[in-house]
């Protein structure tokens, strides 16, 4: 009986001392991976690497959207390493617009807590789901579909992203073709757009070639 006790007892002490990583504070001067970055020293870890205060102040939408996008993503809030999730505010004016835009690496879900936000996606049998949301309402993005945000109405809106990885990515289209050294020709041929127009989307967005 004794040696089963002692056992028992043994096994006991060793499933609580057995490595748990509860945790993976990223080391931001490491490199970022499919795994996220690699993990600050426990020791050195504290309280405020699991908080973020950077969105409880409006994003500046003095811009040509009318609109700013504050990420918390891993890069800013080294917390949410490994973690599977991240976060972003949205700051819409009255007229703006979070251009049509993808995140690769994650679902969305939007939660609008002021005003109200006219949103959609398009799916990849290229259907268009849009919806205006009010104060409280939720609504989610499949990964790595088109989406976009507009204020509805003529007051500002206000909205919280929650994202299904630490590093969401974030590839806006108008950016992509007009602010990019993506050829005329090639965006031309490519998207069968106007010369003269994709010329002059890169003269407002600072594109070249
Ligand atoms: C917002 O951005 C604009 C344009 O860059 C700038 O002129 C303005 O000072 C900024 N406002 C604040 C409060 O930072
Ligand atoms: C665009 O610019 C980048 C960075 O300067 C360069 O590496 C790339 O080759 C350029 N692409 C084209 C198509 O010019």
């Amino acid at each position: 009986m004794l040696p089963h006790i002692v056992f028992l007892f043994s096994l006991l002490l060793s499933t609580s001392h057995a490595a748990v990583q509860d945790f993976c504070v990223a080391d931001l001067k490491g490199s970022d991976g499919p795994a996220g970055y690699p993990c600050k020293t426990p020791a050195t870890v504290t309280s405020d690497d699991f908080v973020f205060a950077g969105l409880s102040a409006p994003g500046n939408i003095t811009n040509i959207i009318g609109a700013a996008v504050t990420p918390a993503f891993v890069g800013q809030f080294p917390g949410v390493n490994g973690l599977g999730l991240s976060a972003a505010r949205l700051d819409i004016g009255p007229g703006g617009v979070i251009p049509l835009h993808t995140h690769p690496g994650a679902n969305e879900l939007l939660i609008v807590t002021q005003g109200h936000i006219t949103a959609g996606f398009i799916s990849s049998a290229s259907t268009v789901y849009i919806k205006t949301l009010k104060k409280g309402e939720l609504m989610v993005f499949p990964q790595g579909l088109l989406h976009f945000q507009v204020a509805a109405g003529k007051t500002k809106a206000i909205g919280f992203a929650i994202f299904s990885s630490a590093s969401p990515g974030l590839q806006i289209l108008d950016f992509a073709l007009f602010a990019s050294n993506f050829s005329t020709p090639l965006i031309t041929k490519t998207t069968f757009l106007d010369p003269a127009l994709v010329k002059k989307l890169k003269g407002v967005l600072g594109g070249s070639g």
